[in-house]
């Protein structure tokens, strides 16, 4: 069966295990109802908690969890991310948000880093 059912980040946060929503959270970019695997987790609930509601790809890939872990995990799959909501998109989105400037804003960095390499140790 396809999972071809998109929610977006902010679906995901209504789901953040309070006043008596499910427990969804983001990783890689798939979205997993983790409410009834939480109290079996070997890490306990509380760390899966603390993603309640969000992306929870950084705590996961740090543990380094081992191939059992996702095969379980996909037991968990309920749908992906919507494409503009996703990982790379999202950093996207947070460049032309910055100060309402437009992905031209993103220009200047670069721009920065180019004269740096130029000037070499040049502090000013
Ligand atoms: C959301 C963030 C998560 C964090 C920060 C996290 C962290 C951890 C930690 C610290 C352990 C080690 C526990 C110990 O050895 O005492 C662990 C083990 C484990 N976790 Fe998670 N976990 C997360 C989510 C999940 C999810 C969603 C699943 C699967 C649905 C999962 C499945 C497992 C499994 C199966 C183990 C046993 C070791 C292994 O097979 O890798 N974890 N986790």
């Amino acid at each position: 069966m396809s999972d071809s059912v998109r929610y977006s980040l902010a679906d995901v946060a209504k789901c953040n295990g309070k006043n008596e929503t499910r427990t969804w959270i983001v990783i890689h970019d798939k979205v997993y109802d983790v409410t009834d695997y939480m109290q079996q987790h070997p890490g306990g609930s509380e760390l899966i908690e603390e993603y309640a509601g969000k992306d929870a790809t950084d705590g996961f890939d740090d543990f380094g969890h081992s191939s059992d872990a996702t095969k379980i995990l996909k037991k968990y799959l309920i749908g992906d991310l919507e494409n503009e909501d996703k990982h790379a998109n999202r950093k996207k989105k947070q460049a032309v948000s910055n100060n309402g400037i437009t992905s031209e804003g993103t220009k200047k960095p670069k721009q920065k880093t180019f004269l740096r390499i130029l000037c070499g140790k040049c502090t000013h």
